[in-house]
């Protein structure tokens, strides 16, 4: 608790140092400078040595509508934000759900998915937060799914991960009773691990957005427009389909 305060704290502090640079001088430029992780899948992820994944399809096409190019800048998870206002790149689409605490550092864009984090576990493991008494859960550093978690009343003791896919790791171990993390990749992860392990009940719903350095009115808007243009045009859909089966926008 006292580390996510203090992570937060110098996120604000960081946040009047420089100038994020404005759509005006983006636009001139020709390219905008993005960053994500790298290591989310489905959202964000390497594929050998390809950026790929829905955000970054997304993104690239809002790129696109906006007629720039698109440099990529990966970054562990939890230094994103704070890249972010030391002006290292323009705008971060990592899966960042939109919270009270964040949104005082930085200022999202409109949704671009909603979504939920769920508790993937073996079967006869935990299956919702009542089950989780006494457990021990597995999530990532820096994510929403950590700062649910430990609101469940008597959960036992709650193990953090670099990534994701260690946490998801830590459980096809049986170092952890449970993960928690995106209730989409918990899909995929049931699909993957065929029947070894299985999905239980959401902790928590959250909608999902791209975040620019506080103040950067500018950029937000033009993201805001682009993001708009692809929901109401049938990219979006096109995208969303191909990913996941079904359409994730927030509803
Ligand atoms: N949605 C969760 C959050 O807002 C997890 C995001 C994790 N993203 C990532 N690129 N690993 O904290």
């Amino acid at each position: 608790m006292k580390k996510a305060f203090l992570a937060l704290t110098t996120l604000v502090l960081l946040a009047s140092s420089a100038e994020a640079r404005t759509w005006a001088e983006i636009k001139k430029s020709g390219t905008i400078k993005i960053a994500t992780e790298g290591a989310f899948p489905p959202f964000n992820i390497m594929k050998g040595t390809q950026l790929t994944g829905f955000e970054v399809d997304l993104a690239n096409i809002l790129a696109k509508n906006l007629g720039l190019k698109v440099q990529w800048v990966t970054q562990p998870f939890d230094n994103l934000l704070i890249g972010l206002n030391q002006d290292r790149y323009d705008f971060v689409i990592a899966s960042h759900g939109i919270t009270a605490e964040r949104a005082k550092a930085v200022d999202f864009a409109s949704p671009h998915y909603c979504t939920g984090g769920a508790i993937v576990t073996k079967p006869g493991g935990p299956m919702n937060a009542a089950a989780l008494k006494g457990k021990t859960v597995a999530v990532q550093v820096g994510t929403t799914y950590l700062t649910n978690v430990q609101k469940v009343p008597g959960v036992g003791s709650v193990k953090t991960f670099p990534k994701d896919t260690d946490a998801q790791a830590a459980l096809m171990a049986g170092r952890v009773d449970a993960w928690v993390g995106d209730k989409f990749t918990g899909l995929d992860l049931v699909k993957a691990q065929k029947g070894k392990v299985v999905q239980g009940s959401l902790l928590f719903s959250e909608r999902i957005a791209m975040a620019v350095k506080k103040g950067n009115s500018s950029l937000l808007k033009e993201l805001n427009a682009a993001l708009a243009k692809t929901l109401n045009n049938g990219q979006y859909a096109k995208l969303s389909t191909t990913y996941f089966g079904q359409d994730v926008r927030c509803k």
